[in-house]
């Protein structure tokens, strides 16, 4: 049927005028139920399309630490059903509570002049976040596993060659590792063209990167419903290869190294470096405070890893400056010393 409104099909009829008013009726009325009709269907269309996530509706997240606690935030905030894992029930407990004040806060900025839609959002959110720590029982109903435990292989590939046997077929498997090859860990199970990684940045609410990384045998199947996930959790995805700390880390990581040899070498102190790093570069932080930012050992680790891997690549030799002071517990500010000294208040 053409697209009249009520006047238009109205004055086009023919005919004498009881016929026309007659047929006029039924016209308008088979008008009005096919607009009826098309409205359902494009607001049907428009509903699909504010909560459309392709096919991952429901996300399972191992580890509820600092980045699978704000991982399962974005998510569940974004309308997907996500099941968090964690070792005990205890840590699980600690996880919701922070994720509930974290909400809050947003609540309170988003919904400023509206408290109880606030509180509503809130309720909405934390009611689509279900909690488990048997960790092959939480991905029964899973399309997307997002693995964000310790950073430690072996560990990490027990945990996804138990995970491939009781995930469903169509399950896509990520890791949300900052420094160990998703190869490495994507060969402990039997599905490595649904495998990938998902590196979220702490902290995750905040942060608006996504980086998505493929290994050669993703599918581009794969591949494209994590880019759509990323779409759906609201971030700005970046696509990446298996490269060792992908982009991001890739390039942070040897510069904060290259700034601590300048310091070793004695060529300037670590504050004129930042200083100059900070009014010369523009950056928001100077190298020196954002290792100290980051914690020493978590430098070191990424990095002696890398070393252990590629030996030839200069860029990854150990410092000993940096390893003297993760031998004496100066890690950074969550120790109140690394190259600065903090105030522990
Ligand atoms: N912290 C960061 O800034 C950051 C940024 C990007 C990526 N990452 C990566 O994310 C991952 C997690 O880092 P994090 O900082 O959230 O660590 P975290 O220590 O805060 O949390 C890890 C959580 O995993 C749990 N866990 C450990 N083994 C488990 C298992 N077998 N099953 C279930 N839960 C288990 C621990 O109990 C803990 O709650 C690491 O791979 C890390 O490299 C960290």
């Amino acid at each position: 049927m053409a697209w009249l409104n009520k006047s238009q099909f109205i004055h086009t009829t023919p005919g004498p005028k009881s016929v026309e008013n007659q047929s006029a009726k039924q016209h308008l009325q088979d008008t009005v139920i096919a607009m009826s009709h098309l409205m359902k269907t494009v607001a049907r269309s428009f509903s699909t399309a504010c909560t459309r996530h392709g096919p991952v509706k429901v996300v399972t997240i191992i580890g509820s630490g600092l980045m699978g606690s704000g991982i399962a935030q974005v998510a569940a905030s974004t309308g997907h059903d996500v099941v968090l894992v964690d070792q005990t029930g205890d840590i699980l407990s600690k996880a919701m509570a922070s994720m509930q004040k974290s909400l809050s806060r947003v609540a309170k900025k988003k919904f400023a002049e509206d408290p109880k839609g606030g509180e509503a959002f809130v309720a909405a959110t934390m009611g689509r976040i279900s909690t488990e720590t048997d960790s092959s029982a939480a991905v029964k109903n899973a399309d997307l596993v997002v693995e964000a435990i310790v950073e430690n292989l072996a560990v990490k590939q027990e945990l996804f060659s138990a995970l491939d046997k009781s995930a469903p077929k169509h399950t896509i498997f990520t890791s949300n590792t900052s420094s160990l090859p998703i190869q490495d860990i994507a060969v402990a199970t039997d599905r490595q063209d649904r495998f990938g990684g998902l590196h979220f940045f702490n902290p995750v609410p905040m942060m608006k990167l996504l980086e998505v990384i493929r290994i050669p045998s993703t599918s581009d199947e794969t591949f494209n419903t994590l880019l759509e996930f990323g779409k759906a959790v609201k971030k700005t995805t970046v696509q990446c290869k298996d490269t060792p700390g992908f982009i991001v880390n890739r390039l942070l990581v040897p510069y904060m190294m290259e700034a601590v040899r300048l310091a070793e070498r004695g060529d300037a102190s670590p504050r004129d470096i930042d200083t100059a790093m900070k009014l010369g570069a523009g950056y928001p932080m100077g190298p020196f405070e954002l290792t100290d930012y980051v914690g020493l050992d978590t430098c070191k680790f990424i990095l002696d890893g890398w070393h252990a891997k590629y030996p030839e690549n200069p860029l990854f030799n150990p410092s000993p400056r940096l390893n003297k002071l993760v031998s004496e517990g100066k890690l950074g500010a969550k120790t109140g010393e690394g190259f600065y000294k903090y105030d522990k208040k």
